[in-house]
């Protein structure tokens, strides 16, 4: 994305343009940028030719996950509805993991019967509950135990699931009855260590810290894994130039699987698709209070919730760079009636006027999949940039759809 004579363009096409045709609120994805994106990813670890399962919940528009699909990625899912999902966009089961702390009875059925790489399950009673489904079934089952590595990720504490107060896997002594649970069970293949100690990372340290906690693990467990499923978690630039080392994550990586020979799992989500998005809205109104100036866009928290949920800052443009800054510092403002429909403070910005498009940038991941209907409010449209082309990937929500 960059300005061309001033306009704001993605890949060949203007912002101006776009919202011109297709209206606003609008998620508008990249397709260079999710190629640049896969690519540096598989080259990051190019060495250890990893199965990398794009983590669905992170952007869970079909078109786009056969965009990525054909890149060869396998997908990491969460629920049934993700797993549906991921098949239909033609991923192969033996390319799909499953997380998550309550997967279901018809979920867990649902998947055996689909025959996908691993359920990763994350208790006691969900190994039973898969063992004894699987026997019903006269199945055998493979499955990946989440370890629970008390590991800080350095990350939001709402986005952080890898210490030992978070909900997310077993630690290492229930690990290790598990794996010896497995080992005597009929139905159940025990292929799989996994772990995810959160998302948006940006240091290396908490990586290396993890690798050494399942390292111990293993020698006590004293079981070769046939996979070890690192999870996802690497974080992107929002606000600032801050970037995870990758180097050293690999070379880390590189020295654990030494002494266990284990393929390696990766789940990136928001590596993936964060930066490929933006949301091009536009101001209803600009409203002056005794303190503030209200900049009332037609976009809401209900359409991008992560300022809202977690403080996140994402950046903001204006369509066309044509103004003087502006000495104003301005309120960037949904229309829901809440006082955390709040996008960003905008301070040194151009002079805005009613009517101007203003795009939020690297909503990508965890923006069109975190939105709802708040407000009864009809969800934006998605549309898919390749060059000079646009692809409506999913159309805009009519009222008549949600009334
Ligand atoms: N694997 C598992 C088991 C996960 O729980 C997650 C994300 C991922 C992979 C993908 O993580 P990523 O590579 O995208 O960081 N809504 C929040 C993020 C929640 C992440 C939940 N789990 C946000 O907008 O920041």
């Amino acid at each position: 994305m960059k300005y061309i004579n001033k306009n704001l363009t993605i890949e060949k096409i203007s912002v101006e343009a776009i919202s011109k045709r297709f209206g606003t609120p609008a998620y508008c994805y990249s397709y260079d940028q999710l190629r640049k994106n896969i690519t540096n990813f598989k080259k990051n670890f190019s060495s250890l030719s990893p199965l990398i399962c794009f983590a669905i919940k992170s952007n869970t528009n079909l078109n786009l996950i056969k965009e990525i699909k054909k890149f060869g990625l396998g997908a990491d899912v969460v629920s049934m509805g993700e797993l549906m999902l991921a098949i239909k966009a033609g991923i192969n089961p033996k390319k799909i993991v499953f997380s998550g702390v309550g997967k279901t009875s018809a979920e867990i059925s649902y998947a055996i019967n689909k025959k996908i790489l691993l359920i990763n399950a994350e208790s006691q009673s969900e190994i039973k509950e898969i063992n004894r489904i699987a026997k019903l079934k006269n199945k055998k089952v493979q499955v990946g135990i989440r370890l629970n590595p008390n590991t800080d990720a350095k990350t939001l504490n709402q986005i952080s699931t890898g210490r030992k107060e978070n909900k997310f896997g077993v630690n290492s002594k229930t690990f290790l009855e598990l794996v010896n649970y497995c080992k005597n069970s009929n139905n159940i293949i025990l292929k799989c260590l996994s772990v995810h100690i959160g998302s948006q990372i940006l240091d290396y340290k908490p990586y290396v810290k993890m690798l050494k906690a399942i390292n111990k693990t293993i020698n006590r467990a004293n079981f070769k894994f046939e996979f070890i499923d690192l999870g996802g978690g690497m974080g992107i630039s929002y606000n600032n130039n801050k970037k995870l080392n990758y180097k050293k994550y690999n070379i880390a990586i590189k020295k654990f699987i030494k002494n266990h020979k284990s393929k390696i799992i990766f789940e990136p989500g928001r590596s993936i698709v964060g930066n490929i998005g933006i949301l091009i809205s536009k101001i209803i109104y600009i409203k002056k209070s005794e303190k503030k100036n209200f900049v009332i866009l037609d976009a809401a928290m209900n359409d991008l919730m992560r300022p809202a949920l977690y403080g996140a800052i994402h950046k903001t443009l204006p369509s066309i760079k044509n103004r003087k800054i502006s000495k104003k510092t301005y309120e960037l403002v949904g229309p829901i009636c809440e006082s955390t429909d709040k996008f960003s403070t905008l301070q040194k910005f151009q002079n805005l006027k009613e009517k101007d498009i203003i795009v939020i940038c690297d909503v990508g991941a965890y923006g069109m999949s975190l939105s709802s209907n708040y407000n009864v409010r009809p969800k934006p449209i998605e549309l898919l940039i390749k060059g000079s082309k646009i692809k409506v990937i999913k159309k805009r929500q009519n009222h008549s759809d949600l009334i």
